[in-house]
């Protein structure tokens, strides 16, 4: 709530960093008054992953239309927004200016403050617009474009704690998936076929130094290519699903170790899980048997907020509301937003 007036804090929020164009209203950092997510992953699935420029050039063709249906079906005018908010980074540099300049128009012509928010901070707050969040906090980020551990000691304070050397996990799951001739993009899958398999290839894990909280998984990617391969060349039929389980058994593991290690270190009041791959139902499922054992709370947000969506972006950009830090106009898209300074 605005102190001074009691009137409810209407944010629009703009997310283009990959291949969704999504508009959302939010109300006071919590209240999800619409959440309008055009995706393109049909144009791009025939590429087998996303094609930077052509995620830009949708963005454009849609981006008015989507501002006009989520103000709509929020029911909110524009003269009663109280911000504009917008994913400035990480992202694909030509998608994100085209939502960083929709957001800078509106502000301009709406007479409104702007707010730069990171990504990964987004994917993290879309468990706000779940749940009440209790510090200090660790957050597991596992999506297409990252895997990090994240300390939280108090709202919107962000140390990474570890993250990956290589690829991400979601990347991983996508590229086994196109060895394994499945549809893009994979991670769903992969994740069928492991809870279907009768039979699993274990896989190796790659814990790193025994102190590290940080993730690699190009060995195990590799691992399962070898695996394929050697199959193909003595002629034997190739397993999907075993191997989809050896792998998705690799992965989860480490995740999930890692994870309660650094609960338990950092004192977690909750473990905020974020990101596409919180879809996974593997992981979900190790995760809430380990926080149980810890008795530390774990949140998943449903899974329309785990991939890309705007209204991640308004509940992260409400902390920054709430201290009037906003960013000015004459900012532009980063690429490689470090998450600290966001
Ligand atoms: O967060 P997100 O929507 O986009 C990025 O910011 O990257 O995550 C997309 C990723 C893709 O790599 C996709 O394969 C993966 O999330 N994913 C899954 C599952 N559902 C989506 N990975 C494993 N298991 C799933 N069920
Ligand atoms: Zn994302």
């Amino acid at each position: 709530m605005n102190n001074l007036t009691k009137q409810p804090v209407y944010i629009l929020a703009i997310e283009t960093s990959c291949d969704e164009t999504s508009v959302a209203v939010i109300e006071n950092g919590k209240v999800i008054r619409s959440n309008i997510v055009s995706s393109q992953i049909e144009t791009h699935r025939k590429f087998g992953g996303v094609v930077p420029e052509i995620a830009s050039r949708q963005h454009v063709e849609v981006i008015t239309l989507v501002i006009q249906e989520a103000l709509e079906e929020a029911g909110v005018r524009p003269d009663e927004l109280s911000a504009i908010a917008v994913t400035q980074g990480p992202g694909l540099v030509g998608a994100l200016l085209i939502g960083v300049i929709a957001a800078k128009s509106l502000a301009c012509a709406l007479e409104l403050p702007l707010i730069g928010v990171h990504h990964i901070a987004g994917h993290i707050y879309a468990n706000q617009l779940v749940h009440e969040l209790a510090y200090p906090a660790v957050a597991l980020v596992v999506s297409g474009g990252h895997t990090e551990l994240v300390h939280l000691p108090s709202p919107g304070e962000f140390h990474i704690i570890g993250q990956t050397r290589d690829d991400a996990a979601g990347e991983a799951y996508d590229k086994v998936a196109r060895a394994l001739q499945l549809p893009y993009p994979g991670g769903p899958h992969i994740d069928r076929l492991a809870h279907e398999a009768d039979g699993e290839i274990v896989m190796p894990r790659a814990w790193l130094e025994a102190d590290s909280y940080d993730f690699s998984f190009s060995g195990l990617k590799s691992a399962v290519l070898n695996t394929i391969n050697q199959m193909q060349m003595r002629g034997e039929s190739v397993p999907a699903s075993s191997i989809a389980k050896g792998f998705q058994d690799s992965v989860v593991d480490v995740l999930v170790e890692k994870a309660v290690r650094a609960a338990k270190q950092y004192g977690a009041r909750q473990l905020l899980l974020a990101g596409g791959v919180a879809a996974n139902r593997g992981l979900r499922t190790r995760l809430t048997e380990r926080f149980a054992e810890i008795g530390v709370p774990l949140l998943i947000p449903p899974f329309n907020l785990c991939t890309d969506n705007a209204a991640m972006i308004g509940a992260a950009a409400f902390l920054k509301w709430e201290k009037q830090e906003f960013t000015p106009l004459d900012f532009t898209a980063e690429p490689m937003l470090k998450l600290e300074a966001w």
